[in-house]
């Protein structure tokens, strides 16, 4: 199986955390997320244990809530410990309301709004991570007004290339967020913020991209960020505190993707920076890591009714589903590769080669090309594994299709953390 949390029982049904996901797909209906709780903790655990032990005490994982929000994640990331990155005010409110000390929380984002910039200073965000000077101006006319001084980090672009889809690369140089050391606007925004009054700096911020598996691009981003960290205190006297290299580990999705672990890719990182470190003589930072993905993809699986089963002779087969794109874009978006099979028959042979369509108006509403599932017909479920990342969080309600439920599984238990939408709250903000 894909994931250590995945199987298949004595009535050849796939589990998700030991729970029979076609028994969850009858109870609560379809299409439907179910998430594994304890693989999320399993992962944040991880994380903070390896990023404590690398990098000392203080440094800390944050979760990158962009990737599965909903108020019980935030729950989750309060009961173990770490800090979020946000970058919505939505995403704010969202852990606010789940009890999040947003003391913990940083707040991104290429353009925050002024409403934004207030909302996240009255309601004592922690941390800004300021985008570009033009922001970094409208946060100190804001905190001036209140008479409040905030903590920030800067975004720098370290110039990286990341190899991976071109729209999830943020850290080149042209890139739309944050400030380019090559061309010396890292340097500028970064005496800015040192001759402001309201803002108080505390160190820098990259990311370099997302779904990465090599080690080298996030090695080499750490190593630009420490020489820049030391060419600033050269420059300066000001010696960063923090430093905060961003998420963008890759996950598998389907066999023949590489499983990495994580830990040992951030004991690398952890060396790389001690080794610039002691080069430069600067102080060694705390260090924070903002994975998404890594923590919540592979918790998570997408189930769906089949429904038409149609071969068109002599080219391709397509089986339809109850969801698609509105559900899950990624595939229209970066065709993106998902494992998909037969929940029922997780067990049998698959010899029936087709495309997983949706249910949508659209050619491209595609879950995936080119599969086989074994002899699929009407009323057989369908999952898509490795879905609790960037899907429930990108879902919309394209054709008016509602947005799934989503449902924990809990040491063999399940309850509902989010309910399937319905059509009255869809028309619920019309007149
Ligand atoms: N920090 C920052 C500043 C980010 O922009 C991101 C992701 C992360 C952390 C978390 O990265 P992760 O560990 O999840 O790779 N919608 C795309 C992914 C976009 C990622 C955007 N930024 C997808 O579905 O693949």
């Amino acid at each position: 199986m894909l994931h250590t949390n995945l199987g298949i029982n004595e009535k050849g049904h796939l589990t998700l955390g030991g729970a029979d996901v076609v028994s969850l797909a009858e109870k609560y209906g379809t299409p439907l997320m179910l998430l594994d709780k304890e693989r999320v903790r399993r992962n944040i655990r991880m994380y903070k244990k390896a990023v404590e032990e690398c990098f000392g005490k203080g440094s800390l994982p944050l979760f990158a809530s962009k990737a599965l929000c909903f108020k019980d994640i935030y729950r989750l990331a309060k009961e173990e410990g770490i800090g979020m990155d946000a970058v919505s005010v939505g995403e704010l409110f969202t852990a606010e309301q789940a009890g999040f000390d947003l003391s913990l929380a940083y707040f991104h984002g290429n353009n925050k709004t002024d409403a934004d910039i207030a909302f996240a200073v009255d309601h004592g965000v922690g941390t800004f991570v300021v985008d570009n000077e033009d922001e970094l101006r409208a946060l100190q006319a804001y905190l001036e007004t209140v008479g409040k001084r905030q903590k920030i980090l800067l975004r720098i672009t370290p110039g990286i290339d990341p190899h991976t889809h071109k729209a999830i690369v943020t850290g080149s140089v042209d890139s739309k967020f944050g400030s380019a050391i090559e061309t010396g606007q890292a340097e500028e925004i970064t005496r800015l913020a040192l001759s402001l009054k309201n803002v108080d700096l505390v160190g820098f911020h990259c990311h370099i991209g997302s779904q990465i598996f090599e080690i080298d691009p996030f090695t080499e981003a750490a190593d630009v960020m420490l020489r820049y960290i030391a060419y600033i205190k050269a420059q300066t006297g000001f010696e960063a505190k923090i430093l905060n290299l961003g998420g963008g580990l890759g996950v598998k999705y389907v066999e023949g993707q590489t499983e990495l672990d994580y830990a040992a890719v951030i004991k690398k990182m952890a060396e790389a920076i001690k080794l610039r470190a002691a080069a430069a003589s600067t102080a060694f930072p705390l260090i924070l890591l903002e994975p998404g993905r890594s923590l919540v993809a592979d918790a998570g699986l997408t189930v769906y009714t089949v429904g038409s089963v149609k071969t068109i002779k002599g080219y391709k087969s397509y089986v339809s589903v109850d969801g698609g794109m509105p559900d899950n874009p990624r595939f229209a978006l970066y065709e993106a590769p998902y494992t998909v099979l037969l929940a029922n028959k997780a067990g049998e042979k698959a010899n029936f080669p087709c495309s997983v369509v949706g249910r949508c108006c659209e050619s491209g509403d595609i879950l995936q090309e080119n599969v086989s599932l074994p002899s699929p017909k009407r009323g057989d479920y369908l999952a898509v594994l490795c879905t609790g990342a960037y899907n429930y969080s990108m879902a919309s309600n394209y054709n008016r299709i509602p947005r799934p439920a989503i449902v924990w599984i809990e040491k063999g238990e399940d309850r509902i953390a989010v309910r399937r939408e319905t059509n009255e709250d869809m028309i619920r903000l019309e007149v």
